[in-house]
């Protein structure tokens, strides 16, 4: 199977998490690309989603499917989205789509995460991805340096500004053996708006793609 065939099918695993959920979070990227599609077909079913980027927004407007602003949604009954890393305790690395902060706000007012990941995303310790990190633009090089401190190598994404208006730098090179620790270490310097570490709030339920299986954990 290519990729983006495991990409679709844990896609359409996800569907079974959010039968009669009247409000949907939903995720930004490839894989939650292909739960849009599976969403549009029950769309008669959803009261609304809310959305985790622009890019999302677009696409559930143009399936059809209405989208809530998170402040009169309420709490989030279940939250789909993908990520660029898991580790074996539902830990992940998110931010590869610039889209970290709102998923990080929404998967925090949701009472069930389900992330959905094709096999190539699960790792044992979390770092090998680059690590996105969303910055106020002035602060960039601050937090550059305070990130080489903590052993890595920050690359600034100067093709990207986010959603809010801000920069991603890219930290190369990190191992995350703590990384609630190294979430709430990057969280304390000034000038960051997120860390793409979900480890404070981590997944609930991971739903992985390998072959023709669905793991679930
Ligand atoms: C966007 C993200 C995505 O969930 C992550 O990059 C995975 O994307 P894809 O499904 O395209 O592999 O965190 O900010």
């Amino acid at each position: 199977m290519t990729q983006d065939e495991l990409k679709q099918k844990v896609a359409q695993a996800a569907m079974a998490y959010v039968q009669g959920v009247p409000v949907i979070g939903v995720g930004t990227g490839s894989t939650v690309k292909y739960f849009i599609n599976y969403l549009a077909e029950m769309k008669s079913q959803i009261e609304g989603t809310v959305s985790s980027s622009e890019g999302t927004t677009k696409l559930l407007k143009e399936a059809g499917i209405p989208v809530l602003d998170l402040n009169d949604a309420g709490i989030i009954e279940v939250y789909v989205d993908g990520a660029d890393e898991i580790n074996p305790n539902k830990q992940l690395i998110k931010g590869g789509g610039a889209a970290l902060t709102r998923e990080k706000i929404i998967a925090a007012a949701s009472k069930k995460f389900v992330c959905i990941a094709d096999g190539s995303k699960r790792v044992d310790v979390l770092g090998s991805f680059p690590l996105p990190i969303e910055v106020i633009p002035m602060a960039r090089s601050n937090v550059a340096r305070a990130m080489e401190e903590l052993g890595g190598r920050p690359v600034w994404r100067e093709s990207c500004v986010t959603d809010n208006g801000n920069h991603i730098v890219d930290v190369h090179g990190l191992h995350i053996t703590d990384p609630v620790k190294m979430e709430q270490t990057i969280n304390n310097i000034t000038g960051v708006v997120a860390v793409g570490i979900f480890a404070m709030r981590p997944a609930d339920i991971c739903l992985v793609s390998d072959g023709e299986q669905i793991i679930t954990f």
